[in-house]
């Protein structure tokens, strides 16, 4: 599976790395050593310092966390939405998902690619996921024939400088501890990048944290574990792209508060083999929240995204200048 070899570095010293067998890389400047296990290259140093909430991520959502696994699963749905903000005429030859998780998405988005020969169509050669959680990769060796799968810290990329063509990243800047390292990571591999934000520095996602806090008080449990390091606004969103070197060149903001996932079923267990009743009340349910939101935009489209929870997918290039985090 991991056929170019040439285009990893350490994601320690940035050093060439030496393979001195199959399932071997070694860096040729500072010795670290990284294995290649199961299909998936593990780059992720045990002295990496960012290993805060690891145990979190190689824990929710996989295997017998079955609600989690299925919202995730679910993610799928971000593929047409990635395809909208996409230009049409991009040719990209590689491709890396970077907070990759499962797999999940990078599986739908190549299937979903018209055949090379298609004009307008990303002509995907080579496919890279990076994740953090040795459990989702697993998840997404399953499913990704493929793909190159690494184990790593998208905070240091193992790979070269302008290595890849297009970056994916969805919903994983909120996560990191240093998103402009993120940034600045992908601006050196990549001249095309589509990005998701979630847009949380609003009005409902503060009235919502507030009550989830005094809910768990009143029962007496500790505050809940967010994984959102980080909330955004569109506008931080873009000065945060601005900085770090990045042209916005098309946008599409998903205005849904309760998120993208609720308008997908089999994130809530709703399948072909749910029994009526059930389905149509989800349905039904679906339909108000979709039409009180929509109904809402129309009024206040735009504070909207200052009010409610939205998803923003954005299709950035890298700026001629140079960023400014570096
Ligand atoms: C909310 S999930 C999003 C997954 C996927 N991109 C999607 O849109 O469905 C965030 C992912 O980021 C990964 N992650 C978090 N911190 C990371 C880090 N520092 N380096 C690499 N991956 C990280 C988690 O393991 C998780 O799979
Ligand atoms: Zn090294």
């Amino acid at each position: 599976m991991i056929s170019q070899s040439s285009i990893f570095i350490c994601p320690i010293c940035r050093g060439n790395l030496d393979m001195p067998a199959d399932d071997l890389y070694v860096c040729a400047t500072c010795r670290q050593v990284y294995p290649v296990i199961n299909g998936i290259w593990d780059a992720l140093p045990k002295i990496s310092a960012n290993l805060k909430y690891l145990n979190w991520y190689e824990e929710e959502g996989v295997a017998d966390d079955k609600t989690g696994a299925a919202k995730l699963n679910a993610q799928r749905f971000k593929v047409p939405n990635v395809l909208t903000v996409l230009p049409e005429c991009l040719t990209a030859r590689t491709c890396l998902d970077v907070g990759c998780g499962g797999g999940w998405f990078l599986e739908e988005f190549l299937k979903r690619l018209p055949a090379p020969p298609l004009a307008g169509s990303p002509p995907i050669k080579h496919s890279f996921g990076i994740d953090i959680s040795l459990p989702r990769l697993r998840e997404a060796r399953r499913i990704l024939a493929g793909t190159t799968l690494i184990r790593g810290d998208v905070e240091s990329i193992p790979l070269a400088d302008d290595s890849i063509d297009l970056v994916i990243a969805l919903d994983v800047i909120e996560h990191i501890e240093h998103p402009e390292m993120l940034l600045k990571e992908i601006r050196r591999l990549a001249p095309h990048l589509v990005i998701k934000f979630p847009i949380e520095d609003t009005f409902f996602e503060r009235f919502r944290a507030k009550l989830q806090w005094l809910k768990r008080v009143i029962r007496n449990r500790p505050p809940l574990f967010n994984p959102h390091l980080h909330c955004f606004t569109v506008k931080k969103a873009y000065q945060l792209l601005g900085r770090a070197g990045f042209e916005v060149k098309n946008k599409l903001l998903i205005d849904l508060p309760f998120g993208e996932t609720f308008m997908y079923p089999p994130a809530y267990g709703i399948t072909e083999q749910t029994p009526l009743a059930q389905k149509m009340d989800f349905h039904i349910k679906r339909f108000i929240i979709k039409s009180l939101s929509q109904l809402a935009y129309l009024f206040l489209a735009p504070f909207f995204s200052r009010l409610c929870n939205c998803g923003l997918y954005v299709y950035a290039m890298r700026s001629k200048r140079s960023s400014t985090t570096k």
